[in-house]
């Protein structure tokens, strides 16, 4: 059983330490703002809705502290990571329930607050089952899957997007023959958190080196790509982890259906097209490092943008709780 990814303790946050799988299970206990900002920051906490939920239990640790600072705490929680929208969106909610009880004393103010933070987590897993149901529908009866990074329990309230299909399906009674999973450089959700979450839930899962799943696609029948989103613009181009851009060319050249899993809080109706998506970059260190502790000399230069982003034409089908969109996509309203 994979362990919640962060839960409510009645006065804390407990947020699984994602940094520290598979190796080990360890569980951070976010007192302040502060330790769940630098929970969102360093990953520990990661995937949009995720990272969005934990945001939402970091404005109630704030408004416990001090609820006058309030707007402070929200701006602190925003600046962790920004490509997410999921995270806005939570942050929004809360500001809205904020401003809606301003004028109730701090008892009933902390437990409207407490009370949305709670509904935001509760409604991710219903709809990640929902979002399931519907994309479990698309799978032939014994589907092998490629994903990348980690859309699943890890990265949501629970249940999870592109891999919460993959339980779901199962649940149906469709067989999941194997499970690719990316290794997903820099970083590897794919080999770390992906490969650990599907083995522990009884799939069998295969990693693969992200340079490879061209060579996978042309040598092994894939029924389907599967991925999640992180913010997904009004024309359907779908920001995700860095090489999800590239899986999506070489499963268009092999005839492979390409599906992206989120949930409604991941679109921004905003934003006409993909380009507008802010893409984090983040520090070099983490493409410095490589396997076994060698290093890129520290001469060299070093880029590191966490996403990219798919463009609409590429994605075969979006999957939400509220039902499956083909394109040509239009979520401008
Ligand atoms: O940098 P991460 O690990 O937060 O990136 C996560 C992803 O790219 C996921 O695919 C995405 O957030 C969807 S999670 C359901």
């Amino acid at each position: 059983m994979v362990p919640e990814t962060v839960a409510w303790t009645g006065d804390s946050l407990r947020v699984l330490d994602q940094r520290a799988l598979p190796e080990e299970i360890v569980f951070l206990e976010c007192r302040s703002v502060a330790d769940v900002a630098e929970a969102i920051c360093t990953l520990a906490v990661r995937g949009a809705p995720a990272i969005g939920i934990a945001a939402a239990y970091g404005v109630v640790i704030g408004a416990r502290a001090d609820r006058r600072n309030l707007e402070n705490f929200i701006y602190q929680l925003a600046a962790t990571r920004p490509t997410a929208v999921n995270l806005f969106w939570a942050l929004g909610r809360m500001r809205a329930v904020a401003e809606r009880e301003a004028e109730e004393p701090d008892d009933i103010f902390l437990s409207r607050l407490l009370f949305e933070a709670g509904s935001i987590h509760h409604e991710d897993v219903a709809g990640n089952k929902r979002m399931g149901s519907f994309g479990a529908a698309l799978l032939p009866q014994q589907a092998t899957i490629l994903t990348h990074c980690n859309a699943g329990a890890l990265a949501t309230g629970g249940h999870g997007t592109a891999l919460g299909i993959l339980r779901s399906a199962r649940e149906a009674g469709k067989e999941i023959v194997k499970v690719y999973a990316d290794e997903t450089r820099p970083l590897l959700q794919g080999a770390r958190l992906t490969a650990w979450e599907l083995a522990e839930d009884g799939f069998d899962v295969t990693v693969i080196c992200d340079s490879m799943a061209g060579y996978l696609m042309g040598k092994q029948k894939i029924d389907a790509v599967i991925v999640g989103a992180d913010r997904i613009a009004a024309n359907g181009d779908a920001a995700n982890k860095i090489g999800t851009y590239g899986l999506a060319v070489l499963a268009a050249y092999h005839k492979i259906p390409f599906y992206i899993a989120a949930p409604e809080s991941t679109f921004d109706r905003s934003l006409s097209e993909g380009c507008e998506i802010p893409i984090e970059e983040r520090g070099a260190e983490e493409v410095r490092l490589l396997p076994g502790g060698k290093r890129v000399p520290e001469a060299i230069s070093v880029w590191n943008p966490a996403f990219d982003v798919t463009p609409a034409a590429l994605i075969a089908a979006i999957v939400t709780e509220n039902g499956v969109y083909r394109p040509p996509y239009d979520f401008s309203k």
